[in-house]
């Protein structure tokens, strides 16, 4: 597929995302939707390879994404009940697909991140804003609803936060954004792009396998009673303990060396 809204470059092991229609604050419809789902299966086909390690994910101009194309949605109420529920499916797994990837995916934040922006910074593992951003799961304030990014951003902020500003579509300072867990890092936007690369390359010193085996445990355990949760962790560390991988972290550690896959301290 060639993508008409996206830009996607590879730079080494780091896949490279930028949203791109600037002019519309990266505002996404269903073209973008269908771009980013398949970049996400060509970025999680490329992880199973080993040819990624992270990926980050970034917007054009002034703002990272101002969530979900209003002219689009506008347009639904001509669709059927039925279009409009495949539409929605189809958001839904895009969301999913990049919530699911096998490597970190780190969010660069600049500007904003309002409703499915904030949304597409929830299925981020790590996250660093400009401290001017404003972030919002605006929904409510346009008369719909954050449902599609719900799970996600629930996942991040918990039901607390939730029921504030999911109900009242407020906007939030960066800084409020990493009071609730949404976002890790707010700094300068002269120092994001830094802060960006220092959770690039402290990934790249992890174990691939590790990286893609912790991002998976969170899921699979959370929620859960520990007794009910402890086969799965015991199998996953198990698992880890006797992989190639996990024998040359181990190993490299007690021979005071890097382990064969770090690229940079
Ligand atoms: N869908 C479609 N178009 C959008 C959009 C969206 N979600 N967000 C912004 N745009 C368009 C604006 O209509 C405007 O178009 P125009 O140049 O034809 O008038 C253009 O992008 C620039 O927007 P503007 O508001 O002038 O930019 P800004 O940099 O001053 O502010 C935002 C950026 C993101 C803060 C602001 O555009 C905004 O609040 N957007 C709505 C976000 C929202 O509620 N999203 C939730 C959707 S569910």
């Amino acid at each position: 597929m060639t993508y008409q809204h996206l830009i996607s470059t590879r730079d080494g092991a780091v896949e490279r995302l930028t949203l791109n229609r600037p002019d519309v604050r990266n505002a996404f419809n269903e073209h973008v939707i269908a771009e980013l789902t398949d970049w996400a299966s060509r970025t999680r086909d490329a992880a199973l390879k080993h040819d990624i390690r992270v990926a980050v994910i970034a917007g054009a101009g002034k703002v990272f994404c101002a969530g979900a194309d209003v002219t689009w949605m506008a347009k639904t109420v001509r669709y059927t009940e039925d279009e409009n529920l495949r539409d929605a499916m189809a958001m839904s797994q895009m969301f999913a697909a990049i919530n699911e990837l096998p490597v970190a995916v780190v969010g660069r934040v600049q500007g904003a991140a309002l409703g499915g922006g904030a949304g597409l910074a929830a299925v981020c593992d790590i996250v660093a804003a400009d401290e001017a951003a404003l972030f919002g799961f605006t929904e409510t304030k346009l008369g719909i609803l954050p449902a599609v990014i719900s799970p996600f951003a629930l996942a991040k902020v918990g039901q607390a936060a939730a029921r504030e500003l999911f109900l009242t579509g407020a906007r939030f300072s960066a800084q409020r954004a990493k009071e609730i867990g949404l976002i890790h890092d707010v700094v300068a936007i002269a120092d994001l792009d830094a802060a960006v690369e220092r959770h690039v390359q402290e990934i790249l010193t992890a174990g691939p396998e590790a990286v893609a085996a912790a991002k998976a445990l969170i899921p699979a355990v959370w929620g859960r009673p520990i007794a009910d949760a402890m086969p799965t962790t015991a199998t996953a560390i198990a698992a880890r303990r006797v992989s190639p991988e996990g024998q040359e972290g181990l190993r490299a550690f007690l021979e005071k060396r890097a382990p064969a896959w770090a690229k940079t301290p």
